[in-house]
């Protein structure tokens, strides 16, 4: 029996020593330790041994077995080893690889210039407000002193839908519909921006479409002087502190007076450039005090209450701010336009 139990441990290492695969480790160790292993099977003639063979043979046996399961661990742990190995090969990451850019969309220009102007005025307590873009021609003319066959009304060419009904030529109706939101309360302070619509041909500084900002201010005791400072203060922010305005007298049927309002050139600093036509100033605004009669129509007692507006054109600001020098750019779709405002 002891001869046998050396045989099988003498076949069973030999065998363990060539194995160069997990499984048929397995299936070695299922052959000899196994419960109906070989092992098992020697052991179980023990009954038929002598007391005193018992345990002599016992301890070969254990051995034995011992040998065998020593073999079979070490053989594992290599195998582990290996496995982990491969996977640590097959897994491997190139960390030099370099990443793939994810694009990243920027703001449109308008946007950004909307977003700066409404920014600053907030700042200042104003709050935004919004209109309607297909407007009565009640709000986009007549409450802002404009009624039927006013020859200003040749100002602006207008897109009717009805006999009534029009895409609105500028962001002014707006104050008259919060004057009138507003039942008569004091002080009014917003600014508008958005959309608007004229008969235009489209060239390089015109477009049936563009965008205006209004701005309205409604109180009591609100003077020219408080215009002028706001504005100032507005362009200071907007172009640089060394900005300076200018207020020329002009017409608008809802201000009296009116006034356009130059800035004086952030390019050559008012020295006369390209960009400001050799004069020192850009034309960005227009703007004046508001109109008794359109006070009225918005619900407020023009001997109680005064006040001021303001509008300007987003494109034209964009474009001198950029250096644009088409406005079909800013609706043409062109990514490598747009592209060029990414990180401004
Ligand atoms: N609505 C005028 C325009 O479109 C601009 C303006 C607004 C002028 C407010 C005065 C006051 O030209």
């Amino acid at each position: 029996m002891k001869e046998k139990l050396e045989a099988l441990k003498n076949e069973a290492l030999a065998k363990l020593q060539e194995v160069t695969d997990p499984q048929i480790l397995n299936d070695l160790r299922v052959k000899y330790l196994g419960k109906k292993g070989e092992l098992t099977e020697v052991l179980r003639g023990m009954g038929s041994l002598s007391a005193e063979e018992r345990p002599v043979i016992g301890q070969v046996a254990n051995l034995v077995r011992s040998a065998i399961e020593e073999i079979i661990g070490a053989k594992q742990e290599v195998f582990q080893q290996q496995e982990t190995l491969n996977r640590l090969q097959a897994e491997k990451v190139d960390v030099t690889l370099p990443g793939r850019q994810l694009q990243q969309g920027g703001i449109h220009p308008l946007t950004r210039v909307v977003q700066e102007i409404e920014d600053i005025f907030i700042g200042m307590g104003y709050r935004v407000a919004e209109g309607p873009e297909v407007e009565t021609d009640y709000y986009n003319f007549e409450a802002l002193n404009l009624p039927k066959n006013h020859p200003a009304r040749d100002m602006q060419d207008s897109f009717y839908l009805t006999e009534d009904l029009l895409m609105r030529t500028q962001t002014s109706p707006v104050q008259i519909r919060t004057m009138q939101a507003m039942n008569g309360e004091a002080p009014v302070k917003i600014i508008c921006p958005g959309k608007v619509f004229r008969r235009d041909d489209d060239d390089a500084t015109h477009s049936f479409q563009f965008h205006q900002i209004e701005g309205l201010v409604i109180g009591r005791n609100i003077r020219m002087s408080d215009l002028k400072g706001t504005l100032l203060q507005f362009v200071k922010e907007m172009f640089g502190a060394n900005t300076g305005i200018r207020l020329r007298p002009s017409f608008f049927p809802f201000t009296e007076p009116s006034v356009e309002v130059d800035v004086s050139c952030f390019k050559c600093g008012g020295d006369g450039c390209r960009l400001c036509k050799q004069s020192g100033w850009l034309e960005i605004l227009g703007a004046g005090m508001v109109h008794p009669n359109v006070l009225e129509m918005g619900g407020y007692d023009p001997a109680e209450f005064s006040g001021f507006a303001f509008g300007m054109g987003v494109e034209r600001i964009a474009m001198l701010k950029y250096g644009i020098d088409d406005i079909r750019h800013f609706y043409s779709n062109d990514m490598s336009f747009v592209k060029q405002f990414k990180g401004v």
